[in-house]
């Protein structure tokens, strides 16, 4: 295996290309090339071109090396497996809100599952220019600062959440979202999970939870809490089969599991 910082180094190099080219697309104008589990659930053509994009430098550069993507799917397991999430906040893109990224995690193993260990996680926002990375045991770092996970304040806490794209699934992340605004001094629905997980890492939120995300959405952004001092959980799936994440600093971390899970 290369080490770390290479290896942060090149995902930090294809997010910037990637990030470069959904941005164009965007300016470009969008085009929906398809909806996926509901009519809610969106892909465009950019998706899919960022991703091919990101999965052919990988395969130059490291054909050894696994890959999974929103798009794509898996290819070839290896040693470390790539997680990409081309545009993350589709949605937003395609309505033009500029709070979209690309996500960039690598793995050791090649088997999705909930202990997975991320050991590079990269998330560009091409709008902003901010880079968030982390290595494990290296820190998590906004281009050059360090970032740490906030200390709640005494207003309470700054949240965000996300909604499933299926209306069945409604109710219950509105009756979570219920259960945690006590702790709240406000709430975020702001479409982007590895932006949200982020903005945890950076201190800009408290806390994150949702259910159903995917392991593209969160394989970076996990990493990034986690090198930031914070703690990151997962549930089992419920029974529309979407597990929870629930991201914060360690003073929050008990409480908010708590709200979210219910
Ligand atoms: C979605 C976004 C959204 C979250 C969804 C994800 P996508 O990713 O991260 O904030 O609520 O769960 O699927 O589909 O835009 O890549
Ligand atoms: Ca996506």
């Amino acid at each position: 295996m290369a080490d770390l910082a290479s290896l942060a180094s090149l995902a930090t190099e294809i997010a910037r290309e990637a990030g470069a080219l959904a941005k164009r697309r965007r300016t470009e104008g969008v085009a929906i090339a398809a909806t996926k589990s509901s009519l809610a659930d969106i892909v465009t053509e950019a998706d899919r071109e960022v991703e091919e994009l990101i999965r052919s430098r990988i395969a130059a550069e490291r054909p050894d090396d696994g890959f999974l993507g929103e798009e794509s799917g898996t290819t070839a397991a290896g040693e470390i497996t790539w997680v990409v999430d081309p545009i993350d906040g589709t949605v937003n893109y395609a309505a033009g809100i500029p709070q979209y990224a690309v996500s960039i995690g690598i793995v050791a193993g090649d088997t999705p599952s909930p202990d997975w260990e991320t050991i590079v996680g990269v998330v560009f926002n091409p709008v902003t220019g901010e880079l968030f990375s982390a290595t494990q045991g290296g820190g998590a770092w906004l281009g050059d600062a360090k970032l740490h996970v906030a200390r709640v304040g005494e207003a309470g806490a700054l949240l965000a959440t996300g909604f499933g794209y299926n209306p069945a699934t409604h109710d219950g992340d509105i009756a979570a979202a219920a259960r945690a605004l006590p702790l709240a001094r406000d709430l975020r629905r702001m479409g982007a999970a590895s932006l949200d997980l982020a903005f945890v890492a950076a201190g800009r939120l408290d806390g994150y939870f949702e259910r159903g995300l995917q392991p593209w959405d969160h394989a970076a952004g996990a990493l990034l809490v986690r090198e930031a001092g914070g703690i990151v959980r997962f549930a089992p799936a419920d029974e529309f089969g979407r597990t929870l994440t629930v991201a914060s600093g360690p003073e929050l971390a008990d409480s908010l599991w708590k709200a979210a899970l219910g």
